[in-house]
C-alpha cells in the first residue's frame, strides 16, 4: 500500500512537472500527424549507422544508435515500417520495447523503453522485402548491365522503413555510417563521400551538419567518379560519367550565381550521382549528394534546370526546412523560384521566362484536375490522415512560384532579394511553418516597406488570385503562331523551327489545337521524327498528345511501350498512363503496365496502381 502511494506520489510529481517544462527538447514544435514520435519528451540528436547491405536476400541489416536528448522520459518513440526489430538497448544494456498496431501510411510506432537519464540508444534491426524506400536493381535494369544496383528514397515518410528514426521534418540530426557492401560496388550517401572504391568493401560516412530523416539516403553500385570543380562532381556508372560530366558541367558556375544571389552554400560539397532510369524522380535534394534521373541527360544541356532545382534545395529545404508536409510548399515553390533565377543568371531570361510558362501551363491542368476538390489547390494543405505525396503537385512547385514572383514583382527585386537573403539566413538549419513565414513575410517585407499583399488569399484560398504575375515568352507566341501556320498550310516550314530549344518543341507539342488531325500529326512526325526523340522530355509530350489523338503512325506505340518499361520517373510515366485513361484505354495501359510494374519504384507503383486501379 505504502509502496502504491509512493508510486502515485512519484506519478503526480511527473505529471506535474512535465505541464511545467514547455517544449524542452524543440522549442516550437509543430504537431505532426505523419510521426508517431513525441520529440519533445526525449528527441535523437544524432546517428550511428551500422549496416551490411546484402543483395543476394536484398536486405539491409545492422544497428542504428542515437544520442538523444532526454527530458526525463521513460520512453522514446521512433517510427519503423516493414522493418524487423530485433533487439533494443538503452546505455548498452538491452532494454525492453513494442510496436503499435500497424498504420498503413505511417507504420508502427516503435516504443523503447528508457530511464529518465538514458543519453544512448541502440536498435538492431533489419529491413524486408516490403521496403518502400529501397529499390534493388539487377544489373539489367543498370546502365552497364554488369553489376546490381541499391538506391534509397526518403521522402516524404520513407526513410523509416530502412532506418528505425523519428521521421519528421522538425527533427534534426546529424550522423555517421559504416556501410558495408560487396567489394566490387561503391557506396555513396548524402554525406562526405568517398572518390574511390575501397578493397574491402567498407565505407565511411560523415555528415556534420544536423539534417532531416528524409534526407538521409544511401546508393550502391558500380560508380565512379569525376569532379568538375574542387567542389562538384559526378557520380555515375561507366558509361554514364562521360556524358554525365558534360551535361552537368556548369554545375559550379550553378553553385557560384546561386551563392551570390542568396548566400553562401552550407555543405562543402555539391555532387550528383546519375542512377538507373528506374529513379522515381527527377531529382532529389539529398543534402552533398542530389540523386538524378538519367533521363535528364539530353545531349545538349537543355534539361539541367534539374540540377539548379536540386541545387536550390540547399538553401529552400535542406538549410529551411518545411515543418509538415503541409507546408510543402515553403520547400519546393521557394526552390522553383530559386531555380528560375539560377537559371535567369546562366542562361538569361528568355530561357528563364520559357520554364516559368511551361510551369505556368502545368499549374492551369492541376487546378483544372482538382475541380472537384478545390481544396487540394491551396498552398497551405492539411493532409492528416493523407499520403503526404498527396501534396506533391503542381500547386505546392508552380502556385508557389507564382505566389513569390508575384510578391516579387510587386515589392521590386532588390527589396525582394534582400528580404529572402535574411529569410534563408535567419532560419538556417531550422524548420519554418507556413504561418511564421507569413509573420516573417510581414514583418520584414510588407510592414517594413509599407506593402499592401494579398498574403492570405495567396496561401490559405483555392485558385489563383487576380493579382497574379503574368507570365510571357516571345519566343512561345513564335512558337504558337508556327503550330497554326503548320496546321493552316497544311505543310511544315523547317525554317522556322531549326533554332528551337528543347523547351520551345516542348510548347509546340503541348499546344496543338485540341482538334488537330492525324494527317496533321503524321506531317508533324515525318518531318521531325519527334517519336524518336532522343529527349525524353519532348518524347514524352508527344506520346501524350499520340494518346490523346489517337496517332498511331510511326510506331509508337511500340516506343510509348518501351519507354513506360525503361523509365520510372513518375512525373513521366503517370502523364502517360493519364493521358490512357482520359481517352478509354486503361485496358491498353494495363496491358503495358503488367509488364512494367516490376521495373519501378514502390512510389511510381502506389501512384500508379491508384491510378489504374491496380490489384
Ligand atoms: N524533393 C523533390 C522530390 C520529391 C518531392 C520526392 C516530394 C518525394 C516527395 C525534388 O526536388 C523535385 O522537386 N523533383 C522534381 C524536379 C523538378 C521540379 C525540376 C522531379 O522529380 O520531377
Ligand atoms: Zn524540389
Amino acid at each position: 500500500m505504502k509502496k502504491i502511494a509512493l508510486q502515485l506520489g512519484c506519478l503526480v510529481l511527473l505529471i506535474s512537472s512535465c505541464s511545467n517544462k514547455q517544449n524542452t527538447t524543440i522549442p516550437g514544435y509543430i504537431e505532426e500527424p505523419h510521426s508517431f514520435s513525441k520529440p519533445n519528451e526525449a528527441v535523437i540528436t544524432h546517428l550511428d549507422l551500422d549496416i551490411n547491405v546484402d543483395f543476394d536476400k536484398e536486405i539491409i541489416q545492422g544497428k542504428a544508435s542515437y544520442s538523444i536528448k532526454n527530458n526525463k522520459a521513460s520512453q522514446i518513440i521512433l517510427d519503423s515500417k516493414f522493418l524487423t526489430i530485433e533487439s533494443v538497448q538503452a546505455d548498452g544494456k538491452d532494454t525492453s520495447f513494442s510496436l503499435s498496431d500497424f498504420d498503413e501510411q505511417l507504420g508502427n510506432a516503435l516504443k523503447i523503453d528508457i530511464n529518465k537519464d538514458t543519453k544512448h540508444i541502440t536498435v538492431f534491426y533489419k529491413t524486408s522485402q516490403e521496403t518502400e524506400a529501397l529499390q534493388w536493381l539487377k544489373p539489367q535494369q543498370t546502365a552497364d548491365k554488369t553489376h546490381p544496383f541499391l538506391f534509397t528514397q526518403g521522402q516524404a515518410i520513407l526513410t523509416r522503413t530502412w532506418i528505425p528514426i523519428q521521421d519528421s521534418p522538425q527533427i534534426r540530426i546529424t550522423y555517421n555510417a559504416k556501410v558495408q557492401v560487396p567489394s566490387d560496388l561503391m557506396a555513396v550517401m548524402s554525406a562526405e563521400n568517398p572518390k574511390v572504391k575501397t578493397p574491402d568493401g567498407h565505407y565511411y560516412f560523415k555528415m556534420a551538419q544536423p539534417i532531416s530523416p528524409y534526407l538521409i539516403a544511401l546508393a550502391v553500385g558500380d560508380i565512379e567518379y569525376k569532379a568538375i570543380s574542387n567542389r562538384t562532381g559526378i557520380y555515375a556508372e561507366k558509361s554514364m560519367v562521360e556524358k554525365a560530366h558534360y551535361e552537368f558541367s556548369d554545375m559550379e558556375n550553378m553553385v557560384a550565381s546561386a551563392e551570390a544571389l542568396y548566400g553562401k552554400y552550407a555543405w562543402e560539397q555539391f555532387d550528383v550521382i546519375v542512377l538507373p532510369p528506374s529513379f522515381p524522380f527527377g531529382g532529389m535534394e539529398n543534402p552533398r549528394l542530389t540523386f538524378a534521373t538519367p533521363t535528364v541527360i539530353a545531349g545538349d544541356k537543355s534539361l539541367t534546370s534539374l540540377i539548379a532545382h536540386e541545387l536550390a534545395h540547399s538553401w529552400s529545404g535542406n538549410l529551411v526546412t518545411n515543418a509538415t508536409w503541409d507546408d510543402f510548399w515553403l520547400n519546393e515553390g521557394f526552390t522553383v523560384y530559386f531555380e528560375m533565377r539560377i537559371m535567369e543568371v546562366l542562361y538569361g531570361k528568355d530561357r528563364a521566362n520559357m520554364l516559368a510558362r511551361i510551369g505556368r501551363q502545368d499549374l492551369e491542368e492541376e487546378i483544372e484536375g482538382f475541380k472537384d476538390t478545390p481544396d487540394d489547390t491551396k498552398l497551405k494543405l492539411n493532409l492528416k490522415g493523407r499520403n503526404p505525396d498527396d501534396g506533391m503537385n503542381s500547386i505546392a512547385y508552380d502556385k508557389g512560384y507564382l505566389f513569390l514572383r508575384t510578391l516579387e514583382e510587386t515589392a521590386g527585386r532588390e527589396k525582394f532579394d534582400d528580404f529572402l537573403k535574411n529569410y534563408f539566413q535567419k532560419h538556417a538549419f531550422s524548420t519554418i511553418n507556413t504561418e511564421k513565414f507569413v509573420r516573417f513575410l510581414n514583418e520584414n517585407l510588407l510592414e517594413k516597406h509599407d506593402i499592401a499583399f494579398n498574403t492570405e488569399e495567396w496561401i490559405y484560398k483555392a485558385g489563383i488570385p487576380d493579382n497574379q504575375a503574368i507570365i510571357t515568352s516571345n519566343k512561345f507566341e513564335t512558337v504558337e503562331k508556327t503550330i497554326q501556320q503548320f496546321v493552316k498550310n497544311n505543310a511544315v516550314d523547317k525554317t522556322l523551327t531549326k533554332d528551337w530549344t528543347t523547351q520551345e518543341w516542348v510548347h509546340f507539342v503541348r499546344n496543338f489545337p485540341n482538334d488537330i488531325k492525324t494527317e496533321h500529326l503524321i506531317m508533324i512526325d515525318e518531318a521531325f521524327n519527334l517519336t524518336n526523340s532522343k529527349n525524353s522530355y519532348i518524347a514524352m509530350v508527344w506520346y501524350e498528345q499520340a494518346i490523346n489523338h489517337n496517332y498511331h503512325g510511326n510506331n509508337v506505340d511500340t516506343k510509348i511501350e518501351d519507354f513506360l518499361i525503361k523509365v520510372g520517373r513518375r512525373w513521366y510515366v503517370s502523364t502517360i498512363y493519364k493521358a490512357f485513361k482520359r481517352n478509354d484505354k486503361t485496358d491498353v495501359a494495363l496491358a503495358i503496365y503488367n509488364k512494367a510494374r516490376s521495373n519501378y519504384h514502390s512510389v511510381t507503383a502506389n501512384t500508379i496502381d491508384d491510378l489504374l486501379g491496380f490489384k
